[in-house]
């Protein structure tokens, strides 16, 4: 009998992305102890990298996060929605948005050009705009180049004499700190340290300077300044893959992805499988139609080859993965339609990892748990079998 059950609780569902909260707080506890003397932003864009965003952010806070990190807009507002009043940072905004209702809404805001400072300042209404200076330090998206730098700073300053902004912080981002010993984190670090140096030059005086995500705020501790802005490592993966894996960091995978099988059934030798029938029975066979697809996020890269668990063996995924469907090989296992069968989770019972459904789509982990689409419904739960306190190493 499957254990998964429709969000009434009475009924069994089709498929379920599990979040445990409590591997949701284990990992942020984990993570402000790696960051010792440094505010903790929990970054939650995306849905919480598929988790669900207001969840996240509110298990993050009762763990302690200071901050919460949103990409966009439409993010923040909805955590101030949802009632969080605490620190949120916003950094991904284009010409014309409503950048007034963040002013109002209290939410750390970034710029990058002049422009978009002037854009800030038009927007207060009776609070001034809150705003982190952002220098591109190397990776060539958001940010003033160093050249541009002073003019930035300039204007900045020149609109917090007007009272309209407050230069809140200076930030950057890493292009490369899952490889820690590349040599492009020692020149970031070392453009993002001039860089503050300018602007104290010029009289800013920043209570924050962050620059450090998952993979800085675990493997370079020089660049943790005031704040780190950890993401995925949140939910318990590794921003290393395999190199470095979750147990090794002490995280705790947050999310399992389970289904039912909608059908099971034997085939003979030579059967083919889905469309363009890429994968021929080699032999009588078993098979389990999972009944989720690329419309719900799983990537279609991993057909013919993504792994999962089934009656507690690793299974495999034959043929190409459809819209709603993809197939299992059971070969002679005694299944039936109903039963359960997991595509990931922590590893820890056995079943694969978001990094083997990763290696099998030729992406990263992140991928993998953020595509998951709004028809895969999210169940919360609080697992006794996470420990509170950080996981020594
Ligand atoms: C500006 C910024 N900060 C922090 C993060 C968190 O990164 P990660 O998930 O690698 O920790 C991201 C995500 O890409 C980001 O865009």
């Amino acid at each position: 009998m499957s254990t998964l059950q429709s969000p009434g609780g009475d009924r069994p569902v089709r498929a379920e992305a599990v979040v445990d909260l409590a591997a949701i707080r284990h990992n942020v506890t984990t993570l402000r102890a790696r960051a010792e003397g440094a505010h903790l932003m929990t970054v939650v864009k995306a849905d919480g990298y598929g988790h669900g965003m207001v969840p996240v952010a509110r298990a993050a806070r009762a763990a302690g996060a200071d901050w919460i990190g949103a990409a966009v807009l439409e993010e923040a507002l909805a955590l101030r929605e949802a009632g969080d009043t605490g620190p949120i940072f916003c950094w991904l905004t284009t010409p014309g948005e409503p950048l007034e209702d963040a002013i109002a809404a209290g939410i750390d805001l970034s710029a990058g050009a002049p422009w978009e400072i002037d854009e800030l300042a038009a927007g207060v209404t009776d609070r001034p705009a809150r705003v982190h200076l952002k220098i591109d330090t190397g990776m060539s998206r958001g940010g003033a180049v160093p050249e541009e730098w002073p003019a930035l700073v300039r204007a900045a300053l020149a609109e917090q004499r007007t009272g309209r902004i407050e230069i809140k912080g200076i930030w950057s981002h890493l292009s490369s700190s899952d490889e820690p010993k590349s040599a492009a984190n020692e020149a970031q670090l070392a453009t993002f340290t001039e860089a503050i140096e300018v602007a104290e030059s010029f009289g800013v005086d920043a209570e924050f300077k962050h620059l450090a995500n998952s993979g800085a705020t675990l493997a370079l501790p020089e660049t943790h300044f005031d704040l780190v802005r950890p993401g995925v490592a949140t939910y318990g993966l590794s921003p290393f893959g395999h190199a470095l894996p979750s147990a090794e960091l002490g995280l705790v995978p947050a999310m399992t992805l389970k289904a039912r099988f909608a059908m099971v059934k034997r085939v003979p030798a030579g059967a083919g499988v889905s469309y363009g029938l890429t994968w021929t029975a080699p032999r009588p066979s078993t098979l389990g139609l999972i009944p989720l697809g690329y419309g719900d996020g799983l990537p279609r890269h991993a057909s013919n080859g993504a792994p999962v668990q089934a009656g507690g063996e690793r299974r495999t995924v034959v043929g190409r993965i459809c819209m709603d469907q993809c197939v299992v090989n059971l070969e002679d296992d005694p299944a039936a339609a109903g039963d359960e069968v997991v595509l990931f989770g922590p590893g820890t019972a056995g079943e694969p990892t978001a990094d083997d459904w990763a290696d099998a789509a030729g992406t990263i982990n992140y991928e993998i748990v953020t595509r998951l689409g709004p028809r895969i419904p999210r169940r919360y739960v609080d697992s006794a079998a996470v420990p509170t306190a950080p996981v020594e190493r």
